[in-house]
């Protein structure tokens, strides 16, 4: 069994039953090496409390937090976390300056334990378009854990799949005219390697919250053969027990990137072929 590396601070608060839970997850099966996560549902849960909606992005800090430290903890080496979509500036202008005020305090407040944790944080996303005030404290973060390896946390932010894939495609055809490429080199490989995440590998696991059965514009090209796992827990109540549960179910998939099942050895000859298509 993998031993536990532990953490510096984060162990302060694990209990030994959160330990015992972790081990049993490691030695159940492989540890997805990236989890993308659609985090839902903030919205409701506040709304179901009679709170404004910024009370669950508030709450939801909370949950990033516990989710991040846990995969650090379980040897995942990649979490990319949707934390503000394109289409979230159409938002009312007060939603959206309680969330870009609540990410720079959460990065200033975070950013000493994410160090201390040797985690590293990346964005991916329009960052241009985010206030000032977010983009220096984002790159104070980023440049402060820039050389932390245990667990790559990268937050997407003003980002959509479709936007990534228009960038590609831009700097694809640049290439094709300056003549440094043919059409015919134009391959999933290269195509991945213009995509604001080509330094991260596709993630296995995407999970999303609240019970909304969609992508929502998220890593459209990167997700083609990641395992889904949808819970109808919202996001500020999604802490690290259920990402223990989504990676149990993980565990139990059958990754088969459309090809058939390892060991199916059937043969078929051409005569049983027409037979039975005909
Ligand atoms: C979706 O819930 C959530 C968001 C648009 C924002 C996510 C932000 C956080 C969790 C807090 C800050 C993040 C970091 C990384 C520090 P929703 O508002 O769409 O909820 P609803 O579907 O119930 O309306």
């Amino acid at each position: 069994m993998k031993n536990l590396e532990p953490l510096t601070l984060t162990n302060i608060d694990q209990t030994e039953e959160d330990k015992a839970l972790q081990e049993k997850v490691i030695s159940a099966g492989s540890i997805p090496n990236h989890i993308a996560i659609i985090m839902d549902g903030n919205g409701r849960w506040a709304e179901d409390k009679g709170n404004i909606r910024l009370f669950g992005h508030k709450a939801g800090v909370e949950s990033v937090r516990d989710v991040t430290e846990s995969c650090a903890q379980l040897g995942v080496k990649h979490l990319t976390l949707y934390a503000f979509s394109t289409e979230n500036w159409n938002r009312p202008s007060a939603e959206i300056n309680g969330l870009m005020k609540l990410l720079v305090n959460s990065l200033q407040n975070e950013a000493e334990r994410l160090h201390k944790n040797n985690i590293k944080l990346v964005s991916i996303g329009q960052i241009d378009r985010l206030p000032d005030t977010c983009q220096s404290k984002l790159q104070e973060v980023i440049d402060l854990t820039k050389d932390n390896d245990r667990l790559e946390l990268c937050l997407a932010l003003s980002y959509s799949g479709r936007w990534d894939i228009i960038e590609a495609v831009k700097k694809v055809s640049k290439e094709v005219q300056n003549g440094n490429i043919s059409p015919e080199d134009i391959d999933d490989e290269l195509i991945s390697a213009h995509l604001s995440t080509a330094d991260i590998p596709d993630p296995d696991l995407i999970i999303r919250t609240s019970g909304e059965y969609r992508i929502s514009n998220f890593l459209l090209w990167q997700l083609a053969y990641s395992e889904l796992y949808i819970t109808h827990t919202f996001w500020p109540d999604f802490r690290r027990d259920e990402l223990y549960e989504a990676i149990f179910s993980y565990q139990k998939r059958d990754r088969r990137y459309g090809k058939v099942k390892n060991g199916y050895t059937k043969r078929l000859s051409q005569a049983v072929i027409n037979k039975i298509i005909s």
